[in-house]
């Protein structure tokens, strides 16, 4: 069988600034990856490199500038609109205040899905089916029952708004940092939740994080993001537990992450992050501690490695980009 999903060479562009200094930065650039059908795909890397624009172009909220989604081998621009894609693939947000108006009781969303997707005949076959996936997270009905927003813990709420993603059975979750807002004690607990969904229902899950040990503990494979590149990509006890992209590497030493719950990010963070965008070859040629002299004229090609993905000047089709070899002359 195919795989479920399919992204193809998908670019987006961004202009930004007023019209006398206008840039365009490739929020992301060429990406391309699949998800087989019960499998965990991480897509993982520091705040804005472009892993939230992927995620909203694949779920139809941003158009892309160029490259194909395909799911299970089709073009999704044909039937994006239709039921059939509402059902399959689903969305679970960083931060589940936003997914649940303060003024609406949580089950009302339950039932009104159920209700716009035609998901049961009868009252007591929603009910059924309501508690059926509340339990698959760990919550029931009746716990939630006549409850707001606020009555809940950020973990439970999560929970529930993964319950409530599952109503449809959808082949696809896309989970765009879940776990961010959730107090780190209750992490691991939500990020099982979507190996569990995995594991026994064949649910695929698009896994969106910065947050390395969660991507190592859920993930079947990962892809590390850079300023719009995978720079690399394969099994994640591959690329986390022998890294090969110097980016993979230092970002397993940790980079410090600006604190989720600050909306916007400072202006040197981000005019740092528009000059990465902009630079010609490698974008993390600057900060590098391998590089070499190639590095920031071209952009290194996809290569394979011991059994994954990585787009590095180290590993290029000579390897003469390798330290040792600098200054030797070509053959
Ligand atoms: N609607 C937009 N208009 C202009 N620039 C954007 C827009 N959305 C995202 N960007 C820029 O694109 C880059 C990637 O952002 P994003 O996809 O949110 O990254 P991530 O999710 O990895 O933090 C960032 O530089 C961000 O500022
Ligand atoms: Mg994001």
């Amino acid at each position: 069988m195919g795989p479920l999903l399919e992204v193809k060479g998908l670019s987006k562009v961004f202009t930004l600034g007023s019209f006398l200094s206008r840039v365009r930065i490739k929020a992301v650039d060429e990406v391309t990856f699949s998800i087989q059908s019960a499998e965990i795909f991480t897509l993982a890397g520091e705040s804005g490199c472009g892993k939230t624009t992927t995620a909203r172009m694949i779920l139809g909220f941003e158009t892309p500038t160029s490259g194909k989604i395909l799911f299970r081998g089709e073009d999704v621009e044909g039937f994006r609109n239709r039921r059939k894609w509402f059902l399959q693939v689903q969305a679970v947000f960083q931060n589940p205040f936003e997914t649940f108006n303060p003024l609406r009781r949580v089950e009302s969303y339950f039932f009104e899905t159920v209700h716009n997707f035609d998901l049961a005949a009868t009252p007591p076959e929603a009910y059924s089916l309501i508690d059926e996936k509340l339990k698959a997270v760990g919550l029931s009905l009746q716990e939630i029952s006549g409850k707001y927003p606020s009555e809940f813990s950020g973990g439970q709420l999560q929970r529930a708004s993964i319950a409530r993603a599952l109503l449809a059975n959808p082949s696809l979750l896309i989970a765009d940092e879940p776990v961010s807002m959730v107090d780190a004690s209750l992490r691991m607990s939500i990020v099982n939740l979507f190996r569990k969904l995995c594991d026994n229902f064949g649910v695929s899950v698009l896994y969106i994080t910065h947050d390395l040990a969660t991507a190592y503990y859920i993930s079947d494979r990962i892809g590390i993001m850079f300023r719009g590149n995978l720079v690399e990509m394969g099994p994640t006890e591959k690329v986390l537990g022998d890294p090969k992209h110097p980016y993979t590497k230092l970002l397993l030493n940790s980079i410090p992450q600006p604190d989720p719950r600050m909306r916007y990010r400072t202006t040197i963070q981000l005019l740092e992050e528009q000059e990465e965008y902009l630079l010609e070859g490698c974008k993390f040629a600057n900060r590098c501690p391998e590089k070499g002299k190639l590095c920031s004229e071209e952009m290194p090609a996809e290569t394979f490695v011991d059994g994954r993905m990585v787009r590095c000047h180290l590993y290029g089709p000579d390897g003469d980009n390798l330290p040792e070899r600098q200054g030797i002359k070509r053959r």
